[in-house]
């Protein structure tokens, strides 16, 4: 199998341009890596020629770059779609890190980075595999578009807007995006639903300014203490969100696949150790694979105010702060769960604060047949590249861009994640496991030439 030799015959080069692609710190949330971004995408785009890919483009947008090529040599063959991701999150906390973040290095089989896992490594299988593909067979087989933005990380802000002035050139039969998870070790997995993303945050405002809390206290309102209350409300005894109408338009799940997901060789062990609280919790009358895919959420992601410094200040702050966000699930609205979640917020607060709510993003759930002929390619391309039987998952992440995607072109969207649960995306000590960055590699390849091979 030349194509196979050649892939393995590429191991070191690849794992060290990868290394390459990992020490520059696109964080996209953070304007002092603004010369990261624009190095990074310089580095996708020379990637991309290198692989075989064609007009390739830098897009500038409103924010960071957007880089597109593609190969269109295949007539009467199929053609695809990838996506994916060349921004991060940001590092911090550093001191957590066994090695630093943009310091990329294997440890007992996995590549240790900010973004092995999320989203370079797996981008850069799908390059790796369409240059494989490019030099065994002197031609990309298929047709490949492929797009790679800086922005996903921070709400795909542009991107909307590139994909509608370029409708007609993105057009594919199938959009493939390598951004999520496999279920567990030697278990390739297929996604075929995301849940969608509202984010929030909130500014209560008490006194007009900081009072000392000798002289006020105990007369006045201390806006943490009412945030503080107001969260505490936001769920019942049963973990049940408050918000009236949140569960309104929630789809329930058919029994036969309430059963093929909690069917799925997923173990509650692994689950608790790499979670490590001493407890679990979530909404009751749902297991939790189901909690994790199927069911809407309401998490805070940060509280802060009043004295954070070392030592003591007795203070009653003027502002408290919350960020937070809803998880969605086909069938809620965006839009309507953002009203509902103001509305109920505004009733819960007291009038001796004022408050002002802000909805940072919106996105949508998303859920999908695979009954799509290409699935089962996928299938056979993930088996012979890992050697296991590949499954169907759904997972709680979001990328709101594959509903868009979905919604506009009702093409199939193929999520082959080569992630693992425990990787620490987003968490300092990201890492990837050498194994299914190399399996990927392979599958990817496999799975494209599958594609050609109709
Ligand atoms: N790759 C993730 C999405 C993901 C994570 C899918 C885990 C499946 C499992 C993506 O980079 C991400 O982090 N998305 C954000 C949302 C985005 C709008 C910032 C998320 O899910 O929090
Ligand atoms: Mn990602
Ligand atoms: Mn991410």
């Amino acid at each position: 199998m030349k194509l196979i030799d050649y892939i393995e015959s590429r191991r070191d080069e690849n794992l060290n341009e990868l290394k390459e692609f990992l020490r520059i710190p696109s964080v996209s949330t953070k304007s002092e890596h603004k010369p990261d971004i624009e190095r990074a995408a310089q580095w996708v785009a020379e990637k991309l020629r290198t692989a075989g890919l064609e007009n390739v483009e830098i897009a500038q947008t409103k924010m960071h770059p957007l880089v597109y090529g593609e190969s269109l040599h295949a007539p009467g063959k199929p053609t695809i779609l990838f996506y994916g991701h060349y921004d991060v999150q940001p590092a911090e906390p550093l001191d957590l890190w066994t090695t630093p973040a943009f310091e990329p290095t294997v440890r007992g089989g996995s590549l240790f980075g900010r973004g092995t896992a999320d989203d370079k490594g797996q981008v850069h299988i799908h390059l790796k595999a369409i240059e494989a593909l490019k030099k065994t067979t002197g031609q990309i087989p298929l047709n490949v578009k492929v797009m790679i933005e800086g922005e996903e990380e921070i709400g795909s802000v542009s991107l909307w807007d590139f994909v509608q002035k370029n409708r007609e050139r993105l057009k594919a039969d199938a959009l493939v995006v390598s951004d999520t998870s496999m279920l567990a070790r030697g278990v390739p997995s297929i996604t075929y639903g995301l849940r969608g993303l509202n984010y929030y945050q909130i500014e209560l405002t008490g006194p007009a300014q900081d009072l000392h809390s000798g002289v006020f206290g105990g007369a006045v309102p201390n806006p943490i203490t009412i945030l503080a209350e107001m969260i505490a409300k936001l769920h019942d005894k049963n973990f049940r969100v408050t918000v009236p109408g949140f569960y309104d338009r929630v789809q329930t799940l058919s029994r036969r696949e309430r059963e093929a997901l909690n069917s799925l060789p997923w173990k509650e062990k692994d689950f608790r150790k790499t979670v490590g609280a001493p407890g679990l919790c979530g909404e009751k009358g749902y297991t939790i694979v189901e909690r994790l895919w199927t069911r809407p959420t309401l998490d805070i992601n940060g509280i802060w105010g009043g004295y954070m410094d070392e030592g003591a200040k007795t203070v009653i702050p003027s502002k408290a702060w919350a960020k937070f966000s809803t998880r969605l699930v086909p069938n809620q609205d965006p839009a309507k769960i953002a009203k509902q979640v103001e509305r109920h917020i505004r009733k819960l607060l007291p009038k001796t604060v004022t408050a002002q709510f802000e909805v940072l993003s919106t996105g949508k759930p998303w859920v999908a047949s695979y009954s799509h002929p290409i699935f089962q390619k996928a299938i056979n391309a993930l088996e012979t590249g890992f050697g296991k039987k590949a499954v169907f998952i759904r997972e709680g992440g979001s990328i709101p861009f594959v509903t868009q995607m979905h919604d506009t072109f009702k093409v199939p969207c193929v999520l082959l994640g080569f992630g693992l649960p425990d990787e620490n995306a987003h968490a300092p000590d990201e890492h990837i496991a050498l194994e299914n960055y190399f399996g990927g590699i392979k599958a990817v390849a496999l799975f494209y030439n599958q594609l050609a091979s109709q």
